[in-house]
C-alpha cells in the first residue's frame, strides 16, 4: 500500500486540505500543534473508522462543525483505492456518516461496517485483529501513535505475550493444546462408555446361541406339520371333487323330481282339453246336421227382388192414381158448394146492392133453375169419382199384401244364408278340433314317457347315503387340518418372537463388537493425541515462537546497535518478548533510562516488531509503508543522524516521518509542511 492523497474537511485543525503524499520517505514538519498528528490519525480513521477506545468521532471532528469528512486515496498493487468517512454532530456525540469507497474508478456506497470489512478483505488484515484487539497489525507495522511507543514496552509480560501470539497467529497452538486436552477428556469418557458397553459381550453370545438353536427345533417341527398338512389337503380336494359329482347327481334328481311334477300338471292339463275338444266335437256334429236340414228351403233370392221392385212401381202408380181423383172430386165439391150459396144468398135477397131496384121473384126462380142444374151436374159426377176411388182403393190394398208377404220371403231366405254360413264355419272349426285332439294325444304320449324315464331316474336310493358318508369324511378331515394348522401357527408364531429377540440380541451384539473395534480406535486416537500430537503442537509453536524470537531479537539488538553506539548498554529480548537492559552487567529497568535511551529502545523494538510483523505474517499488504511520529524525542544530533542509515537500511517504498526536527529534514525525498494560523492549518 502506497499513500497518494489525503483530503480533509473540518478535521480537528483543518477547515479543508488536500495533502498529497509522493513515494520515497517524507518528513511532516511543523511547530507543534500545526496537525502533523492529525493527518496521521486522519489516514488510520480513513482505513478502519472509530476505534472504540482509541479513535473517536469527537476528537476528529472540528469543534464548532457539524459535518466533516476525510478522504484518502492510495494504490494498493495495481490498484487504485480512494476511501471516503464522513462525521457528523448528534446530539453531544460524533457519530460516522454515510461513506463510500472507489476501487479502479468503480464506486460502492457502504456502511463504516461494510468500508472497514472491504479494507481489511483488500488489505490483508485478519478481521479479528482489528475487532477485538484494537488495530494491532496496523498500529504495530505501519503507525504507532506518538504516545503509545512507549506503552508496548510497559505492558505486563502475559498481556504483551497475548497480544504478540495474536499477531503472529501463535495463538493458534495454545487453542490446539486446549482443545486437543478437552478432546482427549472426551475420548476418555467415550472409552469407559465402550467399556461399559461390552461388559456382558460374551453372556449375550450364550444367549444368542440358544435362541438360534430353539429357533431351529421350532421350525423343523413346523415343516413337518406342513407336510402333513399338505397331505390331508390333497386327501381332502378329492374328496370335495367326490361330494362334488354327488351334489350335482342330487341335484339332478331334484330337478327332475320338479319336472316330473310339472309333467304330471301338463298331462293332466292335456287330458282336460281333450275332454273338452271331444265336448265341443260332439256338441258341432250335432249343430251340423241340425242346420242341414235348415238351408234345404233355399229359393232364387234375385227374382224375388225383381218382383218386389215392380209391386213397389205399380203401389205408386195406384197411389197417384187416388190421389188425382180425389183432387177432382174436391173441385166439383167446391162447384157444388158455390151454386148452393149462390140459391141461398137470391132467396133472401129483397132488393139490388147497386141499383136498389128490388129483385123480381122470377129472376129468383130463373137463377134457382139453373143453379139446381149446375149441383145436379156435380153430384153425378162425385159419385162416379167416389165408386173410381173405392175400386182404386180395393187394388192399393191388395198389392199391399203382394208386398208384405214378398219381404217375409226375402228376410227368411236371408236367415237362411246367415246360417248357411256358421255351418260352414263350425265345419272348419270341426276340423281344427280333430287336429288338436289328434296332436294333444300324441303329445301326452311323449309326457308320459318322459315321465317314464324320470321316474326310473328318481328312484337311485343309494345316492343319499355314499353322499352323507362322503360328506362327514370330509367335515372330519377339514377339522383335523385345522388343528394341525393351529399348531402350525403356533410353532411359526413362537419362532417368530424368539427371531425378533435374536435379531434384536444380534444387533446388540453387533453394536457391541462394533464398539469393541471403536473401542480400540479410540483408545489408539487417545493414545495418539496424549504422547506425539500434544507434542508436536508444543513443539511446533515451540519452534515458531523461537524463530519469531531469535528474529526479533537480532533485529532489536541490531537496531538498537544502530541508535545507541554505547557498548555499556546492551538489549534483549527474554521469552516473553521483555526488552532486558543491562547496564555494566546489570540488569536495569526502562524507567531507569534516560530520555533518548527510552526513545531508542523504544524505536528499536518499533522498527524489529514491524520486520518481524512483515516477515511473518504473509498476507498483509502494508508492507511498503512506514509511518514515525516523533521517532527522535529526547534524541541527541549524533543519534539523528543515524535516521539517515536507518531510512536505508529499512528500504521501504514509503516513509512518513512526523518530526519538527530541522536536521532530518536533509535526509529525506520529501518535505510536507504543515502550518497554523488562526487556528486553521495548511500545507504549504
Ligand atoms: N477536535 C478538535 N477541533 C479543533 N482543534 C483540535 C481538535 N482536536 C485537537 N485540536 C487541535 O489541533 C491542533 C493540531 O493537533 P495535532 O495533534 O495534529 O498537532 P501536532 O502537529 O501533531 O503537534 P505536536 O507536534 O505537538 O505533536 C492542536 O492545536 C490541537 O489542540
Ligand atoms: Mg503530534
Amino acid at each position: 500500500m502506497l499513500l497518494n492523497s489525503l483530503k480533509l474537511k473540518n478535521i480537528r485543525s483543518y477547515t479543508e486540505e488536500t495533502i498529497n503524499f509522493p513515494e520515497g520517505s517524507i518528513i511532516l514538519s511543523g511547530d507543534i500543534g500545526t496537525g502533523k498528528t492529525t493527518v496521521l490519525l486522519s489516514i488510520e480513521f480513513a482505513l478502519f473508522g472509530i476505534i472504540r477506545g482509541q479513535l473517536s468521532g469527537s476528537s476528529l471532528l472540528r469543534h464548532g462543525k457539524n459535518k466533516g469528512y476525510i478522504e484518502l486515496k492510495f494504490s494498493l498493487e495495481k490498484s487504485v483505492i480512494i476511501i471516503r468517512r464522513g462525521l457528523k454532530r448528534s446530539n453531544k456525540n460524533v457519530i460516522q456518516d454515510a461513506g463510500y469507497i472507489i476501487i479502479n474508478g468503480k464506486k460502492q456506497d457502504l456502511s463504516p461496517t461494510e468500508l472497514k470489512s472491504k479494507i481489511l478483505e483488500l488489505i490483508g488484515y485478519q478481521e479479528e485483529l482489528l475487532t477485538k484487539s484494537k488495530s494491532l497489525i496496523y498500529r504495530y507495522t505501519v503507525y504507532t501513535p506518538q504516545e503509545d511507543m512507549k506503552q508496548i514496552l510497559l505492558e505486563k509480560e502475559d498481556e504483551r505475550l497475548d497480544v504478540l501470539r495474536k499477531v503472529f497467529n501463535i495463538d493458534k497452538y495454545k487453542r490446539m493444546k486446549e482443545n486437543t486436552v478437552k478432546y482427549v477428556r472426551n475420548l476418555k469418557m467415550l472409552i469407559l462408555k465402550f467399556e461399559t458397553r461390552l461388559e456382558n459381550l460374551e453372556e449375550k453370545k450364550k444367549e444368542q446361541d440358544d435362541y438360534k438353536e430353539t429357533i431351529n427345533r421350532l421350525d423343523k417341527e413346523a415343516k413337518k406339520e406342513q407336510i402333513l398338512i399338505t397331505e390331508k389337503k390333497n386327501e381332502l380336494n378329492t374328496e370335495k371333487e367326490t361330494l362334488k359329482q354327488y351334489e350335482k347327481k342330487i341335484s339332478s334328481i331334484e330337478k327332475a323330481k320338479t319336472e316330473i311334477e310339472i309333467i304330471k300338471t301338463k298331462i293332466g292339463n292335456d287330458k282336460q282339453l281333450l275332454k273338452n275338444n271331444k265336448i265341443d266335437l260332439e256338441d258341432i256334429n250335432l249343430r251340423l246336421s241340425k242346420s242341414n236340414k235348415e238351408t234345404e228351403k233355399t229359393e232364387n233370392v234375385e227374382s224375388l227382388n225383381r218382383k218386389n221392385e215392380e209391386l213397389k212401381k205399380k203401389k205408386e202408380l195406384l197411389e197417384q192414381n187416388i190421389d188425382k181423383i180425389k183432387d177432382r172430386e174436391s173441385k166439383f165439391g167446391a162447384l157444388k158448394n158455390n151454386s148452393e150459396s149462390i140459391i141461398e144468398k137470391i132467396t133472401s135477397l129483397e132488393s139490388c146492392p147497386v141499383c136498389e131496384q128490388k129483385v123480381d121473384t122470377d129472376y129468383k126462380k130463373q137463377i134457382h133453375k139453373r143453379e139446381n142444374a149446375t149441383i145436379g151436374d156435380v153430384a153425378s159426377q162425385i159419385s162416379k169419382l167416389v165408386s173410381l176411388k173405392n175400386k182404386r182403393i180395393v187394388e192399393l190394398e191388395e198389392l199391399r199384401v203382394q208386398i208384405n208377404s214378398l219381404s217375409e220371403r226375402l228376410k227368411s231366405q236371408e236367415i237362411i244364408f246367415l246360417k248357411k254360413k256358421q255351418f260352414e264355419e263350425q265345419k272348419t272349426k270341426k276340423i281344427n278340433l280333430l287336429e288338436k285332439q289328434r296332436k294333444l294325444i300324441s303329445k301326452i304320449k311323449i309326457e308320459e314317457q318322459n315321465l317314464l324315464v324320470l321316474v326310473k331316474k328318481v328312484e337311485d336310493k343309494k345316492l343319499l347315503l355314499k353322499y352323507e358318508k362322503s360328506k362327514n369324511l370330509l367335515e372330519e378331515n377339514t377339522e383335523k387340518i385345522k388343528e394341525k394348522e393351529i399348531k402350525q401357527a403356533e410353532l411359526l408364531r413362537e419362532k417368530k418372537t424368539l427371531e425378533g429377540i435374536s435379531s434384536r440380541l444380534k444387533e446388540e451384539i453387533e453394536k457391541k463388537e462394533q464398539s469393541k473395534l471403536e473401542l480400540i480406535k479410540v483408545r489408539d486416537l487417545q493414545n495418539w493425541m496424549l504422547k506425539y500430537l500434544l507434542n508436536i503442537i508444543y513443539l511446533m509453536e515451540k519452534h515458531i515462537l523461537l524463530r519469531i524470537h531469535n528474529e526479533f531479537n537480532e533485529y532489536f539488538q541490531e537496531w538498537f546497535n544502530i541508535l545507541l553506539e554505547d557498548e555499556n548498554l546492551n538489549v534483549r529480548l527474554d521469552e516473553t518478548f521483555t526488552p532486558i537492559m543491562e547496564q555494566n552487567g546489570y540488569e536495569t529497568a526502562l524507567e531507569n533510562l534516560s530520555g533518548g535511551e527510552k526513545t531508542s529502545v523504544a524505536l528499536a523494538y518499533r522498527l524489529a516488531l514491524n520486520k518481524v510483523i512483515n516477515d511473518f505474517v504473509g498476507t498483509i499488504k502494508t508492507k511498503d509503508l512506514l509511518i514515525l511520529d516523533e521517532p527522535t524525542d529526547g534524541f541527541s544530533s549524533e543519534q539523528i543522524d543515524k535516521i539517515r542509515d536507518i531510512l536505508d537500511m529499512l528500504r521501504i517504498k514509503q516513509v512518513v516521518i512526523v518530526s519538527h526536527e530541522p536536521k532530518l529534514e536533509s535526509y529525506v525525498d520529501n518535505i510536507i509542511r504543515v502550518h497554523k494560523e488562526e487556528h486553521v492549518s495548511r500545507v504549504i
